[in-house]
This record gives structure tokens, sequence and C-alpha cells, in this order.
């Protein structure tokens, strides 16, 4: 694509160190983005930004920010933003995960997570909205929640992702006159740090092969289907699309989840 580096969209990404992160880092890259690659693991951050092939007038920014800290995610845009002057899609892909039922949740825990996976959403959009103003170019926002937001599962991330779907409608509304969109990704199981921490290979497996069949499609979830849902949702083609949750889960959000 032939395009003057002012011109080139810029797309922060959350979580970018992780699994869904890199991919989606990476298509948003092929695509022709800028990329603003945010983790609190800022080495990780860095390698991933460093991998990416480079091309001209091409950047990627490797930044540190906490999701759960109000003032991180403050300072964190403020240096995206001196960085490229602009920045139009948005990814809320971080996430953490505490694993615990109704009966034995820990209340910090569970503070840690909304506070990373749904409050942090919202304050990056609070920070980003002068951004979206200012360009009049209008922009995206896509928040990876989980099937599990219909499915059920852990109380705690489960309340997190629905509450992430509540605020994409939310966030849809207020947004529009803006021309940005708010939309919602909605993943079924895959191998992770985020989903295999606490679980030994045999216990992940065994949860895998419930996932798949109790998914029509029978397979698990790849990061290139998440990364290529994120492309479309961040393209033209999805202009007239806001306050949608795709399921990219082979159909498993028809099903109880497997265990
Ligand atoms: N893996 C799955 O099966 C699955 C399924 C459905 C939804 N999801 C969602 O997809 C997203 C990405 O998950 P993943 O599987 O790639 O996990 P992952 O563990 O591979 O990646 C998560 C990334 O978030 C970063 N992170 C953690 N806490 C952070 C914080 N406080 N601030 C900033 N960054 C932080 C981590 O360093 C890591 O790089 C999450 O929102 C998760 O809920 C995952």
């Amino acid at each position: 694509m032939n395009t003057s580096p002012s011109e080139r969209r810029v797309a922060l990404v959350t979580g970018a160190a992780g699994e869904l992160g890199r991919a989606i880092c990476q298509r948003l890259w092929r695509d022709g983005l800028h990329v603003v690659a945010v983790d609190i693991d800022l080495p990780a951050a860095r390698q991933l930004a460093g991998a990416l092939p480079a091309l001209p007038g091409q950047r990627a920014l490797p930044l540190y920010a906490d999701m759960g800290d109000a003032a991180c995610i403050a300072a964190m845009v403020e240096e995206a933003g001196a960085a490229f002057g602009r920045i139009d899609v948005l990814v809320n892909n971080a996430a953490v995960n505490h694993r615990g039922s109704i009966f034995d949740f820990d209340a910090a825990r569970w503070d840690h997570m909304m506070a990373v996976n749904l409050r942090g959403p919202a304050l990056l959009c609070q920070r980003v909205a002068p951004y979206w103003k200012a360009s009049g170019a209008g922009g995206r926002v896509i928040n990876m929640v989980s099937r599990c937001w219909v499915a059920g599962g852990p109380p705690a991330y489960v309340a997190c992702k629905a509450g992430l779907v509540g605020l994409t409608r939310s966030m849809a509304r207020e947004l529009a006159p803006l021309q940005v969109t708010v939309n919602a990704i909605a993943p079924g199981l895959l191998p992770s740090a985020f989903t295999l921490d606490g679980r030994d290979a045999a216990s992940f497996e065994l949860m895998a092969e419930g996932s798949i069949a109790s998914t029509p499609l029978k397979r698990l979830t790849t990061p290139e289907d998440i990364a290529g849902t994120t492309a479309f949702l961040a393209s033209p083609d999805a202009a007239f699309i806001t306050a949608e949750v795709i399921h990219v889960c082979g159909g498993s959000q028809l099903a109880p989840f497997g265990r």
C-alpha cells in the first residue's frame, strides 16, 4: 500500500505480547497499519515489535502499561499520541483470569480482574476519544470477550466479559457521533499462557477435548481466526457494523461449556 506515514492508520493493541495479541499485531501490520504494542510485559512487547518485518514508512512502538492502573493507561496513551499524532483502531485484548468458583473467590482478585478486564478498556477509550475527536476520521474499538459470556464459567471472568459486552453496546452508542464503531469478538478455547496457567498439559487436553466435542465445527479456535476477524472489523468493509458480538468459536456458543 502506498501510504505516507501521516495517512497510515494507527492500531493500539493491549495484551500485544500474548497469543492472540501477537497474531492481531502481525495481521494489522501486514494490513499496513502502524502498531502500538502495549503489554505489562514490556520485553515481550519489544520482542514482538522488533520481529515485525521492517517496511518503509511503517512503525511498531512497544509500550508498557498495566491496564489495571488508570495513571499508567493515561501516560501510555500520551506517549502513543506523541509518537503518531493519531490513534485509529483500539483493540482491548489484555485480560487476567484468577479462576475460582462463587464458593471460593477472593475479593481482591475479583477487583483486580474487574480493573484490568473491564475498567481498563473503558479508561482506554476515554483517553483515546480526544484523538478520534481531533482527527474527524472515525475509528474502531474491538473488545476481546469470550464465548463464556453466554455459556458461563468462572464467575469473575464471565462477569468481566459479559460486562465488556455491555460496555461495547454502551460505547457503540456514545462513540457513534464520532463515527467510531465498537464491536466485540468472542473467541472459543485455544492454548495460551492464559488458559494453561495453573493447569497441567493433561488437564488442558481434557478441557480441549470437551470444548471440541461441544463445538459444531469440531476444532479449537486459532489465533489467526481472531486476527482475521479483528482485521475485518478494522477494515472499511465493517464501517457500518457496530454494537455487535462476533462469536469466533465454531458455533460453540450454541452449546454448554465442555469440561
Ligand atoms: N485463550 C483462550 O482460550 C481465550 C478464549 C476466549 C477469550 N480469550 C481472551 O483473549 C484475550 C487474550 O488472551 P490470550 O489467550 O492471548 O492470553 P495470553 O495470556 O497469551 O495474553 C494475555 C496478554 O495480556 C498481558 N497482560 C496481562 N495482564 C495485563 C495488564 N494488567 N496490563 C496489560 N497487559 C496485561 C499479558 O502479559 C499477555 O501478554 C483475553 O482477553 C482473553 O480473555 C482467550
